[in-house]
């Protein structure tokens, strides 16, 4: 059995910056709700022309990502990308990628785990890593929300939360003896799965629906989301899977140099964060910044605290993601 890596991080976020009080000229909200319930004080959403996609801003970030695990794009043997909010229904994203980027025929694999897709991805890469199929796995979350959420006061309880960008990971052959990824864990409880969801498009509010009624007051081409019931969830879950996978490491919550949850909500991180009395510098957040960005959210926090120097050779992070589904999960690596 081989051990897998991170040997590149990147991200990308469109320019395009959206505060909170921007958001109040379209729909009845306010700076001091969003930042109060969610800690969200702007985004970045995607400006129609400005050439961004789904797939594009993956692209961006896989360079990146790539360029600093000094690899090309002909060195990579699979791509993951994880995203719900791919640019077209089918085919999905990492096709787009493996022609962008001039790619060998390698696979290229669609994670659709939502706000846990990253590190469903992140899994996957190590298993074929892992067990010598693959040397060097690219892996990509992004997503366009903005494109897709209901900008007006029905949806605000959606659309104040959710930001566009990407973030990527080379997952590598680990050849230095040093580091990589102990451990990833999985989980999905799909009783739930209505609770934060998108209903069409789909073969259930399929092409008829959308071309022949089209009706304004049908909502189910937005997302739908049950906030405080997914709250409830998400803190739970986050402290579960944590604890699970630092269990299985034989390791304790005092060994944690850097956790960095997913970006779903300041007051969930917060909560996590009290539960296990970590010290603000070992906790990662930047949805202040970009929202919740779903499957991009961990890639780009953990890109930003690795640029940032936050993380150093040896040190313990992990990784933990909740969302639709439900599904979640959890990475222990050493850096
Ligand atoms: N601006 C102003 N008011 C808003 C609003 C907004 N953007 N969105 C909702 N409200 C209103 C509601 O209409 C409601 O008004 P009412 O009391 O008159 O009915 C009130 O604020 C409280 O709404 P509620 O949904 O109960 O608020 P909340 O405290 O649960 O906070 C969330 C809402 C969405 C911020 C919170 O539930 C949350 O963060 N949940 C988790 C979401 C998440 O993490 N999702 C991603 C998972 S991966």
């Amino acid at each position: 059995m081989y051990i897998s890596k991170i040997t590149g991080l990147g991200s990308y976020v469109p320019e395009n910056v959206v505060t909170n009080d921007d958001l109040s000229k379209v729909m009845d909200t306010n700076d001091a709700w969003i930042q109060e319930r969610t800690g969200i004080k702007e985004r970045r959403h995607i400006k129609k022309g400005d050439g961004n996609s789904t797939s594009v801003m993956g692209v961006k970030a896989a360079k990146i990502a790539l360029s600093r695990a000094s690899l090309g794009p002909k060195d990579i043997d699979m791509i993951i990308f994880a995203t719900l909010s791919p640019d077209m229904y089918f085919p999905g994203g990492g096709v787009q990628v493996q022609e962008a980027l001039d790619m060998r025929t390698v696979p290229a694999l669609d994670v659709r785990n939502q706000c846990s897709g990253f590190v469903y991805a992140l899994s996957v890469a190590d298993q074929f890593i892992k067990t010598g199929m693959y040397k060097h796995v690219l892996v990509i979350g992004s997503e366009n929300h903005s494109g897709g959420l209901d900008f007006t006061t029905r949806g605000r309880g959606v659309s104040v939360i959710f930001g566009d960008g990407a973030g990527a990971a080379v997952v590598s052959r680990n050849e230095t003896g040093k580091g990589g990824i102990l451990s990833t864990h999985l989980h999905s409880e799909g009783k739930h799965k209505d609770e934060l969801s998108l209903q069409g498009p789909s073969t259930q509010y399929w092409v008829p629906e959308i071309i022949e009624k089209n009706p304004q007051e049908d909502i189910p081409y937005y997302p739908y989301m049950n906030g405080t019931f997914v709250f409830k969830h998400a803190v739970v879950r986050f402290s579960e899977v944590i604890k699970e996978g630092l269990e299985a490491n034989k390791l304790s919550v005092s060994d944690i140099d850097m956790l960095i949850p997913h970006q779903a909500n300041l007051r969930i991180s917060q909560f996590i964060q009290e539960k296990f009395k970590l010290p603000n510098e070992k906790v990662f957040n930047n949805i202040q910044k970009y929202g919740n960005t779903t499957a991009a959210s961990i890639p780009i926090a953990l890109t930003e605290a690795w640029e940032e120097g936050k993380i150093k050779e040896g040190d313990l992070v992990v990784l933990a993601a909740f969302g639709s589904g439900f599904t979640w999960g959890s990475a222990i690596m050493r850096w």
